[in-house]
């Protein structure tokens, strides 16, 4: 097999998918697209609004007319893309607690995933991208040519946000992480469109006793493996 054109990355809140993407695509200069600000960017304008995440025909209505645009990087912040929404610049915004709070309600919704599959799918389908969200090597691309799920205990998780909050100066209190990190995984795994699991042919990474350096060199592995040809590292 050749170096894969397509890797999909899913897993739950906080597993490290976003840390191991990055990598990956700046080591062979591949495309990283994180599809959860899509998600978020719906909810963010839905709160922003004052319309209900619960009413499907709303959110429906405005993930299929919303004016949003996921760019690189305008500032070196630690964002790896820059989040527009009707011409404000909103990356850090559809990360608040609120969006947090309300973005799995309104991804359940099977009209709103309807309306965010194709330009997924396009997006994927060009290549040399490494693409992360909860759905992507079971629904959005199944012919991935490499597929990873990462996991980790919730505990680990929560302490991993807990631990980044701290890092930028937020106040943060464990249990709330912990609580709001596991309503999330029981609507993304329950609900009856494009559930949370990893697809058949996926790699099932557990990470609570790996670091970021240890997943990253387990991945880069898995690709050297299938992969004829040495990759091209970045300088
Ligand atoms: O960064 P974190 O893992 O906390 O969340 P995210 O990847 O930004 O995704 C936020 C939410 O969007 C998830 O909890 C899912 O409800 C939803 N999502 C989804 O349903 N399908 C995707 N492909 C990506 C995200």
């Amino acid at each position: 097999m050749s170096k894969p054109l397509i890797i999909a990355i899913d897993g739950p809140a906080a597993s490290g998918k976003s840390t191991l993407a990055r990598r990956l695509a700046r080591a062979l200069d591949y495309l990283y697209f994180d599809t959860g600000v899509l998600y978020r960017a719906v909810t963010w304008a839905a709160l922003q609004r004052g319309l209900s995440p619960a009413d499907e025909a709303a959110m429906t209505r405005l993930a299929e007319t919303l004016d949003m645009d996921v760019r690189p990087p305008s500032q070196d912040d630690g964002r790896s893309n820059d989040v527009w929404v009707d011409g404000q610049d909103v990356t850090w915004a559809v990360r608040s607690p609120e969006v947090d709070a309300w973005v799995s309600v309104v991804a359940a919704h099977p009209g709103v995933r309807r309306a965010l599959v194709d330009v997924q799918r396009r997006i994927g389908q060009a290549g040399r991208v490494v693409m992360v969200g909860r759905d992507i090597g079971t629904v959005i691309l199944p012919d991935a040519d490499l597929k990873i799920y990462l996991d980790a205990s919730a505990e680990e998780r929560a302490r991993r946000r807990y631990l980044e909050a701290k890092a930028r100066g937020q106040d943060a209190d464990y249990d709330e992480i912990l609580a709001a990190l596991r309503e999330r995984d029981r609507l993304d795994a329950s609900r009856a469109v494009a559930p949370l699991r990893p697809a058949a042919d996926a790699v099932v990474l557990q990470t609570d006793d790996l670091d970021a350096d240890q997943v990253f060199a387990k991945v880069m592995a898995l690709i050297q493996a299938r992969n004829s040809a040495p990759l091209r590292r970045l300088p």
